[in-house]
């Protein structure tokens, strides 16, 4: 295989955060605002899922982005009036959090005309990469996935067995249903036993049915093969293009797909309940918040606090 030289040292420099989609299970509040830019206690996913990017060293964000969703790109424009009457009125903390977007990595946006896809939103990224970009990291802004690390183990992997490099969560036997299940192998070689080969993959099995518990995460280290799978595939029901049947394309013609089991947290913050868990969960952690929110939510379930106390 051949790998050009920068990728030795970093595996991939562009990041696509795909943010074209309808957001039909946040109606009606998607109906003007995206889905990405929903804040999780104060920040939108979109912004989150571009910190961990930054983190795992990408320069650039490719924002895949829909007509009437450019709220999304604006997040990362530098807002100067805002700043500046920010800054006459000494208030540090928010210039800084307002400040954080624009400057974590190069922002581009590519439009998606229509939904017609994750797959096909993934496609219209590979018109602004580079010619010497053999791979791509994609991050669905709809998944977070904490403690932050998981794109470095898949940057790891790819440069030890080439190919593609996806993430999953091991999620309980009777939620599979739920998922995207992952037909996997262990690798024989392998130091890591989160590291496992991937011969397939079953969209939202019945529980009994699926070929195991590992659960498609929203993190996707992409060989830049993917675009030309993308290109062969053929759409589905709505003419949608799926990501999972162009990875399944090219399992099948022996290009070498692995997955890292992520042993942490993963938040869907597409859905109404699952965004609700994340919110609380990110509150606890933030100091200003977490005392009171823990009170509050004791005394509205009915927890007896002395008893609590008694117990620990
Ligand atoms: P989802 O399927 O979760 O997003 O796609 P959705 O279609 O917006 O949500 P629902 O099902 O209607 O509630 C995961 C990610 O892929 C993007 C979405 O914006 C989301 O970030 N996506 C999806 C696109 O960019 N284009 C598409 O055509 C579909």
């Amino acid at each position: 295989m051949d790998y050009a030289t920068t990728d030795i040292v970093r595996p991939f420099r562009t990041a696509v955060v795909p943010a074209a989609g309808l957001g039909t299970r946040f109606l009606p509040a998607t109906k003007s605002v995206p889905k990405e830019l929903l804040p999780v206690v104060d920040t939108p996913g979109v912004e989150l899922v571009a910190e961990e990017a930054a983190a795992a060293g990408a320069d650039r964000l490719v924002l895949v982005t829909a007509p009437g969703k450019q709220g999304v790109a604006a997040h990362f424009a530098t807002d100067r009036e805002l700043e500046h009457a920010l800054a006459e009125r000494g208030k540090s903390a928010l210039l800084e959090k307002v400040r954080n977007a624009p400057g974590l990595l190069a922002v581009r946006t590519v439009l998606q005309e229509r939904p017609l896809g994750l797959g096909h939103a993934v496609l219209q990224a590979e018109r602004v990469l580079a010619a010497d970009e053999s791979s791509v990291a994609v991050l669905l802004p709809d998944d977070l996935v904490l403690p932050r690390g998981v794109l470095d183990t898949m940057a790891r992997v790819r440069r030890r067995r080439g190919g593609s490099v996806l993430c999953a969560i091991d999620v309980p036997a009777d939620h599979v249903g739920a998922y995207g299940i992952f037909d996997v192998e262990p690798v024989r070689d392998a130091a890591d036993p989160n590291v496992l080969r991937v011969n397939g993959m079953v969209e939202k099995p019945a529980v009994g049915q699926a070929p195991s518990t590992y659960a498609a995460a929203g993190r996707y280290l992409l060989d830049r093969a993917i675009f030309d799978a993308l290109r062969r595939i053929e759409p589905g029901v709505g003419g949608e293009l799926q990501l999972t049947d162009a990875i399944a394309l090219l399992i099948a013609e022996g290009h070498p797909v692995h997955v890292v089991v992520h042993r942490g947290i993963r938040h869907d913050i597409g859905n109404p309940a699952g965004y609700l868990r994340a919110a609380v969960d990110f509150a606890l952690a933030r100091e200003e918040y977490s005392a009171e929110l823990r009170d509050w939510l004791l005394d509205r379930l009915g927890v007896d606090r002395t008893r609590q106390a008694g117990a620990a």
